[in-house]
């Protein structure tokens, strides 16, 4: 096939995708709103692709840029450079890894004769980036229920503070609501007991340095050990970069991993991957170095006024309510208990009443915590510098998506959805076959259908391991021949 054949081909494929531009998606993509600086990324990204990041000795270039973004990423964590030490990564998820390695490494050193398997205690609304860690790494993943309101109390945490724990992680701010965890009534408490504490700002790493007073998050708290922040969402940077840094070089050499026990060239990798490109590194200090201080404030500022129109928008909104303590630049709406079921709003048809007037907010099933208390079923909204440009338009089609569905009851799970919950009762992961056959009896064999709120209804309804199995299969069919 010819390059202009093949580009064609894939501009064509690209127009099934959603917008990636414009602030009709409020997840998955951070649009600053200036093409400007798309076009200087991509510049900067052709200019380092073909580097292999594996060796920033042999291309010192990659050397330069990190170690330029890491003096910003540094600063604008409360930190000092010579104090605080990093490394970029490949994404958040990456980024929350290597914490919890580092953290799993050092606890081993320091408890060498244990024979217990360490802890990993989080709030249930830590990313889940963290139970795939405790799964990579070895540790029991050991969650906190948070209250209705989605917040974990500081006696929550303390509570399951022992030798066994090797980590805790508290967000800022949390993806599923948008709230900070109390981070330095924690630290206080870990610092006393030498645990380290790990901040998640993944999400708001580059957004709650310029929103104005917040509740202290970064290593301007003493107890807090390490904190990831991701350049690759309110950093503006096109995906494939985040930051994770350590208090102290020792913290920072033990998420290194060496070895000359081969018959090759001694390898020395600073993070999880070995040849990785630099580009989005390459982006993400381009972004940097034209937004500075300055454009990041700016950014932030619009994102903070949107996310307040928004949530008084929600006030007036009979039948949903913000989800407890946002703040920001993300909230979650809720079904607001305080009104009569027939003026009740369920938010999984409430966004999808929304997608069909073309926003795209993101379904949160409802969710039993470890201790049986029940969290509700909510939409999540990240908002970006471009969702003031449509903030008008959004709040129109958001009321009148409430009107639309207003009294209407939550879907149930359907009866093809019953069926496959007897079919299936038992908290056992089915394999490919039974789950392909069991999406199609429940609808939702045909990939994910425009409307969401029977599949949310059907995820709510299954065992936790059966919906898991099944949101497997759908993925990996979804790219199979
Ligand atoms: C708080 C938080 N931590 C970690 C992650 C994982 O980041 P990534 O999707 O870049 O792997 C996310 C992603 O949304 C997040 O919001």
């Amino acid at each position: 096939m010819k390059s202009a054949e093949i580009l064609a081909r894939l501009e064509s494929m690209r127009q099934e995708d959603a917008p990636t531009y414009g602030g009709t998606v409020l997840s998955y993509v951070y649009d600053p709103g200036n093409e400007v600086l798309d076009e200087l990324a991509g510049r900067a990204m052709e200019m380092a692709r073909p580097l292999n990041g594996l060796d920033p000795t042999t291309f010192p270039s990659i050397a330069a840029m990190e170690k330029e973004l890491m003096r910003f990423a540094i600063g604008m964590t409360g930190g000092k450079v010579g104090k605080i030490f990093g490394s970029v990564t490949s994404g958040g998820t990456e980024s929350c890894l290597l914490a919890v390695k580092t953290a799993r490494d050092l606890w081993r050193t320091a408890h060498p004769d244990s024979t217990v398997r360490p802890r990993l205690v989080t709030p249930t609304t830590a990313h889940a980036a963290f139970q795939k860690a405790a799964m990579a790494f070895d540790l029991d993943w050991d969650p906190v229920p948070v209250g209705p309101d989605g917040m974990v109390s500081t006696r929550g945490i303390v509570d399951r503070l022992d030798d066994e724990v090797a980590l805790v992680v508290l967000s800022a701010p949390a993806y599923p609501t948008g709230a900070i965890d109390p981070i330095a009534e924690v630290a206080r408490r870990t610092r006393e007991r030498g645990i380290a504490l790990h901040v998640d700002a993944c999400f708001g790493g580059l957004a709650l340095p310029w929103w104005g007073a917040v509740d202290q998050w970064d290593f301007s708290v003493p107890g807090v050990t390490s904190i990831s922040a991701d350049f690759h969402k309110f950093g503006y940077s096109p995906k494939g970069v985040s930051v994770l840094m350590h208090r102290g070089r020792k913290r920072h050499r033990a998420q290194f991993f060496a070895t000359s026990s081969w018959p090759a060239y001694p390898v020395v990798n600073p993070t999880l991957l070995g040849s990785k490109s630099a580009s989005p590194l390459a982006a993400a200090w381009s972004v940097v170095s034209y937004l500075g201080q300055e454009g990041y404030a700016e950014a932030v500022a619009s994102c903070r006024r949107s996310t307040e129109a928004i949530a008084t928008a929600v006030a007036g909104i009979d039948g949903l309510t913000v989800w407890g303590h946002p703040t920001g630049p993300a909230l979650a709406l809720i079904a607001d208990t305080g009104v009569s079921v027939d003026r009740g709003v369920d938010p999984h048809r409430f966004a999808d009443e929304v997608a069909a007037a073309g926003y795209r907010l993101q379904h949160q099933p409802g969710f039993t915590q470890a201790d049986g208390t029940r969290l509700t079923s909510s939409v999540h909204l990240t908002i970006t510098p471009v969702t003031e440009t449509v903030l008008p338009d959004l709040l129109a089609a958001m009321t009148t998506a409430a009107d639309r569905v207003r009294g209407r009851a939550p879907h149930s799970a359907n009866l093809a959805g019953r069926l496959v919950r007897m079919l299936y009762p038992s908290p056992k992961r089915p394999g490919p076959g039974v789950c392909a056959l069991l999406l199609r009896l429940s609808g939702a064999g045909s990939g994910v259908p425009g409307r969401l709120a029977p599949l949310m209804a059907l995820t709510e309804a299954l065992p936790a391991p059966v919906t898991e199995a099944l949101l497997i299969e759908l993925l990996a069919r979804a790219s199979e021949d």
